[in-house]
């Protein structure tokens, strides 16, 4: 059986490393901090000038609308394609998701419906660069900028992901990432972190997560044994990363439903192909490969957040999607050979 996912097998090449700063996160039992090493050490990984860490990626999201003033009665243009995760702080705010539909071959927010939806309670564009794959943020940075609009791009799939060399996260005004465990660079627990290169959204989002002095802040930290072992994988992560890389383009040759724009690094997170079989295909395999949805629902027709919408390419990718394994100790060559 080939499990979706390996985490046992990619810690144990640094096992040690991890179990000393344990221990000795243990002896100096300093658990509780506002600011970390580690902070520095993704700054500096994805370009970003600042990074303060938080204890997931929903609250990364949450802490980066109230940062930029979102309040009850605005609204957030996003995608549904994708995880709730993205959707719930935009009404943990009091504001409203509107949903644009995404590019049928990547799989990102089609930036070509963003316009129609701009109305004046529109504070905030919201992409996701899902699955490790870049939405097209040249053109969405123009259009936020065309009519005075916030951008807060969800990396929490897409650390690595580059377009043109940058590392997301540092187009628009925010960038939040989740480092829950199975993500790219995984945590042993819940945790996230924002990028910014402004030093006044930087010092607003440091302060609402730790209980500010001057306003009602949130106990959004990220905690100390969370950031030791983030920094050691964080040293490792380029070369995972090389090697996910080499698996995917190994995949590319035998399935065609990835594709990148001009200048885009693909991180691959997740892999999909597209089925119309899909629940026989997961059926059949299942003592052999497992396989899994990204998603199955989009979060627009999920019970806690439905709404009329009717989005087409993402209601299609949706029924569709099967996620592969990927990672650096898969057999990936025996994976291709049963799908095939
Ligand atoms: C696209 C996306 N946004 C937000 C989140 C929320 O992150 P977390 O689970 O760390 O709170 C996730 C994680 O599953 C995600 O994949």
């Amino acid at each position: 059986m080939i499990p979706f996912y390996d985490l046992k097998s990619m810690h144990s090449k640094y096992r040690k490393e991890l179990d000393l700063a344990i221990s000795k996160t243990i002896d100096r039992s300093n658990f509780i901090s506002s600011s970390h090493d580690f902070e520095g050490d993704f700054a500096s990984y994805t370009g970003a000038d600042f990074c303060v860490g938080t204890n997931s990626g929903t609250s990364a999201i949450h802490l980066a609308l109230l940062t930029l003033g979102l309040k009850s009665g605005d609204e957030v243009i996003t995608v549904s394609h994708t995880y709730r995760g993205t959707v719930a702080p935009i009404l943990y705010c009091g504001a409203i998701p509107v949903y644009v539909d995404i590019d049928p071959k990547t799989f990102v927010m089609d930036w070509t419906k963003i316009e129609e939806k701009i109305n004046s309670k529109t504070k905030v564009i919201m992409p996701v660069h899902l699955y490790g794959n870049v939405a097209p943020m040249k053109e969405i940075i123009k259009i936020a900028k065309k009519h005075n609009l916030k951008v807060v791009e969800d990396c929490s799939q897409a650390h690595g992901s580059r377009l043109n060399g940058i590392h997301v996260g540092n187009f628009g005004d925010i960038g939040t990432f989740s480092f829950y465990p199975s993500k790219g660079l995984g945590a042993f627990g819940d945790a996230g972190c924002i990028i910014t290169n402004n030093k006044k959204i930087e010092k607003k989002l440091r302060s609402l997560s730790s209980w500010g002095d001057y306003e009602i802040g949130y106990n959004y930290r990220l905690s100390v044994l969370q950031a030791e072992v983030l920094k050691i994988k964080l040293k490792y992560f380029d070369e995972v990363l090389h090697q996910k890389r080499t698996i995917a383009n190994y995949y590319n040759m035998y399935f065609d439903n990835v594709s990148t724009a001009s200048g885009v690094e693909h991180s691959y997170h997740i892999y999909p192909i597209l089925r119309n079989n899909r629940k026989k295909l997961i059926n059949n395999l299942r003592n052999i490969i497992e396989l899994r949805t990204h998603y199955d629902t989009p979060v627009h027709k999920l019970n806690a957040y439905k709404t009329d919408d009717h989005l087409p390419v993402t209601e299609k990718i949706s029924s569709t999607e099967v996620s592969i394994p990927l990672y650096s100790s898969v057999d990936f060559k025996k994976v291709k050979d049963i799908l095939e």
